[in-house]
């Protein structure tokens, strides 16, 4: 079957599909022994040899879609520059090409989702998709009536306000207030950046759901694979 380039390379769990339309634009893409620099370009998995990074891709893998228990002190990305732990290292025993949906900060833990599924990347992690994302955060102090408003309105951050998002308070814990926090946009460092707009800067952060997908009991540094109902309602969103 005829697919875009960018697709075929999402689909092989060669990098999400905007990313493959970068590789491809880079000229890093040949199909057939000529790089391709033209997004448009069609090739056809029983006929045309792609080849990226000087290896054939190949796109015959099963899809595959894990929840991962992230810890703190590790990376979401493939390889880190620093050679600090990833969040590859933790996921023994999976062979496909899987690549983390979405970040989580190397201090914050939680529910990640990786797959090799490209269009399904490509679909959570872009911007116009408001995802529902769930964290657990220990906040310095205790947030007052003014703090929620500000996550309900949008909190200013790196010079633009976010879409609205939920501050509810969980437990008083003293010096620090266990709260739940729901944010739909994917920004750097959004959770704790917003909380420190509002002064109640993080001590711990744990996402536990993405939509309706939740992290539940999984043990902290283990990962499963998610259910056929999971993976039919992350494509239905
Ligand atoms: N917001 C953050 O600040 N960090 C994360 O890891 C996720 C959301």
């Amino acid at each position: 079957m005829e697919v875009r380039l960018q697709k075929y390379l999402a689909d092989a769990g060669v990098a999400s599909r905007r990313r493959a339309e970068e590789l491809i634009l880079e000229g890093k893409v040949s199909v057939n022994g000529v790089v391709i620099t033209e997004l448009g370009t069609k090739v056809d998995d029983k006929v045309d040899s792609v080849f990226y990074n000087g290896k054939r891709v190949m796109n015959n893998e099963r899809m595959v879609y894990i929840m991962l228990h992230k810890p703190e002190g590790f990376v979401t990305t493939v390889k880190d520059q620093f050679d600090r732990p990833t969040v590859m290292d933790l996921l023994k025993g999976i062979s496909e090409r899987v690549v983390p949906v979405g970040r989580l900060d190397y201090d914050t833990s939680g529910l990640l989702i990786l797959t090799n599924d490209g269009d399904l990347t490509y679909k959570l992690t872009h911007p116009k998709h408001l995802v529902e994302k769930t964290y657990m955060a220990k906040l310095f102090g205790r947030p007052d009536q003014n703090a929620l408003n500000q996550f309900k309105w949008g909190v200013n951050i790196d010079g633009r306000r976010t879409e609205p998002a939920r501050l509810e308070i969980v437990e008083d814990l003293g010096k620090y207030t266990m709260c739940k926090i729901t944010i739909t946009e994917g920004r750097n460092r959004q959770v704790r950046k917003m909380c420190d707009e509002v002064k109640h800067p993080v001590a711990m952060l744990k996402r536990i759901a993405t939509g309706k997908i939740e992290l539940g009991d999984l043990p902290k540094g283990k990962y499963r694979l998610l259910t056929d109902k999971e993976v039919k309602y992350l494509k239905s969103l």
